[in-house]
């Protein structure tokens, strides 16, 4: 895994509170195609209160989009929530928070577990960031929830709102196609990510977010699923122009962007890509983790 670059200060407060959390369960939301029923609104910033509470909901907000530079300890890669979680986690069929938060704890019945909200979050610190999981009572988790729980004021709680995660878009029945993946991006992506997926920076921050590489989500993140990153870019990519794509060119791309290297899965079972790929890969959606693309092995990590 990536070391993590950061001030003795952050590292200190890593270890002390950084979570070893069992993230064998991070399995994919059952979401359905997107409907036409209006969407929950959250609350507009403007009638956040000017007391405790309004405090910890701007530090929620101020975490939720420029985690990378507010919490370096717990970030292993170039990324902000907000890349994935779109217009501050608010819009809708972007995984809004206001769609996420009255839907847990979650219970599963495939393996008889139930997931808090805090530990969704540290899944996503753990796969999307790279980084490690900040433990369920520390500062970051308690005020990514509290900006949460606000965003989703007066919303019913363990009812589905319209409008919540990635609407599923179903595989198109020929397939996916890489090659044609490629021109898709070199048309209508790489001009922000980059020729090679690279993203862009301004001075240290990244303003254009990585897409491959070892500054991107790693191989254990729902977005290395084909299905999911295809639901994702379908409805909120090109940024400006959600839903301009056909799902075939949306799993086309998602295809060629997912066949690319970027951070190891950290539960990377023995140092093997092949145990790897048949403990958590083997049934987790579409995935190219431990197959052979262009006669290449896919899952090696970036190796930083
Ligand atoms: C690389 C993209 C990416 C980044 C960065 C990211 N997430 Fe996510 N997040 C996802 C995906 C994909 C899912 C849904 C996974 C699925 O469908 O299985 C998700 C799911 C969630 C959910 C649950 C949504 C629901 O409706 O149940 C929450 C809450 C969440 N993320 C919070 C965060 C927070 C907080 C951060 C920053 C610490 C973050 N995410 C960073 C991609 C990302
Ligand atoms: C106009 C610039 C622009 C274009 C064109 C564009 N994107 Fe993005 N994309 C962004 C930005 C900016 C974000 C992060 C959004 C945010 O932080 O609000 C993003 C986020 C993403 C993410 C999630 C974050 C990550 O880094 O993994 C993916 C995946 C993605 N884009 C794929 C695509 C694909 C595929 C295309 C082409 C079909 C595309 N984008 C076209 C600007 C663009």
């Amino acid at each position: 895994m990536k070391a993590i670059v950061c001030t003795a200060l952050a590292c200190a407060l890593g270890s002390a509170h950084a979570a070893q959390v069992a993230m064998e369960d991070q399995s994919q939301l059952k979401v359905p195609p997107a409907s036409q029923a209006p969407v929950f609104m959250p609350p507009a910033q403007s009638e956040l209160p000017d007391n405790a509470f309004g405090k910890m909901v701007r530090d929620g907000y101020a975490l939720f989009v420029d985690t990378q530079r507010l919490a370096p300890a717990y970030v292993g890669n170039g990324m902000k929530c907000s890349n994935c979680h779109l217009d501050q986690g608010r819009m809708a069929h972007s995984a809004p928070l206001w769609g996420a938060y009255p839907m847990y704890p979650a219970y599963r019945k495939k393996n008889d577990k139930v997931n808090t909200y805090a530990e969704r979050i540290q899944g996503c610190f753990q796969f999307s960031m790279n980084g490690k999981a900040p433990a369920a009572d520390s500062h970051e988790i308690s005020v990514l929830s509290v900006y949460s729980y606000w965003l989703a004021s007066k919303a019913q709680i363990g009812v589905e709102p319209p409008g919540r995660g990635y609407p599923d878009v179903a595989q198109p029945a020929g397939g996916y196609d890489i090659a044609r993946g490629k021109q898709v991006y070199q048309q209508q992506c790489a001009l922000c990510h980059g020729a090679d997926g690279e993203g862009q920076k301004v001075a240290d921050d990244y303003v254009m977010p990585p897409l491959w590489g070892k500054d991107s989500y790693n191989w254990g993140a729902g977005m290395h699923r084909i299905n999911t990153a295809a639901s994702f870019i379908k409805y909120n990519m090109p940024l400006g122009k959600p839903g301009s794509l056909s799902d075939q060119q949306a799993w086309d791309v998602a295809a060629y962007i997912n066949k690319h290297e970027r951070p190891q899965d950290p539960r990377l079972v023995e140092g093997s890509v092949e145990k790897t790929r048949l403990k958590f890969h083997a049934n987790d959606g579409v995935n190219l983790y431990g197959q052979t693309v262009e006669g290449v092995l896919v899952g090696q990590g970036t190796g930083k």
